[in-house]
């Protein structure tokens, strides 16, 4: 697999590290949306939150296609959860894995938001953390903002001036918090995000670095309303994040990524008291799980779904489509999910094999807030009752 791996980054390397024009590989979207994802199937065991991610047989109610062919993604809002019960929500992850030389954008309508909530669209390797993370949407509760990251092995820095509009916060991708960058541009979250139309974000994971942009519905630019098969990424400007090559060397920290989508509640960063408090006021013991996810849940979960219009993969070419072991992925080469068979998709129970060590560390790393708890001693009070 690492010899998969490095054999296209070197092509990638020869031809592709300057490349504008990508083609379509794979569409999630319309009727087809959920045939090529995997459903987790177990609890949250992943970042301690409090729900139980559905097997496909039972997302659905909250892994569907509306009558506009929008997939929405939704925790539980209508069943009554006892004490000490999880609520029901869904966690998905790509079958297909997508090399360095990759292009994602995601169209969306609406973003999971509320007290309690933690949504996130992001990427991952077949290994955690040895092949990389890169989070595109995620944030808690009422926070305003969305906030990029990547999480890595040490090595990985974010470089010093570099071309972003977002804000940098720590530069060290190896720790807990991973290297962050805040969204400066309005609108990009929450309550205004969905009053706005929602708004587009493309990730570029190339050789020369991972960059992300956002445009809110308005500015949305016509390389993208306008693209079909394939994508030119030319006069997309100043992205929001960039993590250049030259403090990260893209091949050596990412392998081959397959998308998440995740919507948990409470939890290792949702549920820390001090995070909860700065947006949600009251942080007294176990706020978050008891004022919210149980009995009929708080009249704030009708917030806390995911509405997409379309999530495409475009790359310098369809042998970028790999599967977990890194053999060629059938679904690539151009075949939009829509039209693809269903058989991609997994009605099996169980978690993906595919989460590998992406266990409580990978919690950890993608929650900063967690290790001010564990300093604090603050961590465990929920954790021993809610679940
Ligand atoms: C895919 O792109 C790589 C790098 O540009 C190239 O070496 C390879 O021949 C291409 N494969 C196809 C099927 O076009
Ligand atoms: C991009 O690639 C596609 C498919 O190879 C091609 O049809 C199109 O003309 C290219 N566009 C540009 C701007 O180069
Ligand atoms: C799960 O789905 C099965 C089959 O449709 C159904 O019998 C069962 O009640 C569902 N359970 C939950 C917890 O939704
Ligand atoms: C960025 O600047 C900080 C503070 O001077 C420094 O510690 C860090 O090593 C620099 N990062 C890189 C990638 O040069
Ligand atoms: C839950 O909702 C049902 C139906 O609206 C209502 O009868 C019941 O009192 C509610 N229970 C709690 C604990 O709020
Ligand atoms: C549940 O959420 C949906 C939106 O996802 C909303 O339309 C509905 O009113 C909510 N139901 C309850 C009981 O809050
Ligand atoms: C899906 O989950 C439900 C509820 O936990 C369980 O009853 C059912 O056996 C599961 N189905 C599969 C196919 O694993
Ligand atoms: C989470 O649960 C699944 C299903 O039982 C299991 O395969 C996986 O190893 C667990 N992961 C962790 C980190 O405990």
């Amino acid at each position: 697999m690492k010899s998969i791996h490095a054999f296209a980054t070197l092509a990638a390397l020869v031809s592709g590290a300057f490349a504008a024009n990508f083609t379509l590989v794979q569409e999630y979207s319309d009727t087809g949306f959920f045939d090529s994802w995997t459903f987790y199937g177990n609890y949250d065991n992943l970042t301690n939150g409090d729900v139980t991610y559905v097997n496909q047989t039972n997302a659905t109610g909250l892994a569907y296609v509306d009558s506009s062919g929008h997939a929405i993604i939704k925790v539980d809002n209508t069943s009554f959860v006892p004490y000490n019960d999880k609520r029901n929500s869904v966690r998905i992850t790509t079958n297909d894995y997508f090399e360095v030389g990759t292009v994602w954008v995601i169209d969306a309508l609406h973003l999971p938001f509320g007290c309690s909530v933690w949504p996130s669209i992001w990427t991952k390797g077949n290994n955690w953390p040895s092949n990389g993370e890169i989070d595109i949407i995620e944030g808690v509760n009422l926070m305003t903002y969305n906030q990029m990251a990547l999480h890595t092995e040490p090595g990985c820095l974010a470089a010093n001036g570099t071309d972003e509009t977002g804000q940098q916060g720590g530069g060290d991708c190896s720790v807990p918090a991973g290297c962050t960058v805040i969204e400066n541009t309005p609108n990009n979250y929450g309550q205004a995000f969905a009053d706005n139309g929602g708004g587009v974000w493309a990730t570029q994971f190339d050789v020369t670095g991972i960059y992300i942009w956002f445009w809110g519905r308005a500015n949305i630019p016509p390389s993208i309303t306008t693209a079909t098969d394939s994508i030119d990424i030319s006069s997309w400007g100043s992205p929001s994040a960039a993590w250049p090559a030259t403090s990260c060397n893209i091949p050596q920290f990412f392998g081959a990524q397959q998308l998440v989508i995740d919507i948990t509640l409470c939890g290792d960063w949702a549920g820390v008291p001090s995070v909860y408090a700065a947006t949600c006021g009251d942080a007294s013991t176990g706020a978050c799980y008891l004022d919210n996810v149980i009995n009929n849940g708080t009249a704030q979960y009708a917030n806390a779904y995911f509405e997409l219009n379309y999530i495409r993969a475009f790359a310098i070419n369809s042998t970028v489509v790999v599967n977990a072991d890194g053999s060629p992925a059938s679904s690539g080469a151009g075949t939009p999910s829509s039209t693809a068979s269903t058989s991609g998709a997994s009605t099996s129970g169980g978690a993906d094999a595919a989460g590998g060590k992406n266990s409580g560390a990978a919690a950890l790393a993608r929650s900063p807030a967690v290790w001010v708890a564990v300093a604090a001693g603050a961590v465990g009070a929920l954790g021993a009752m809610a679940l």
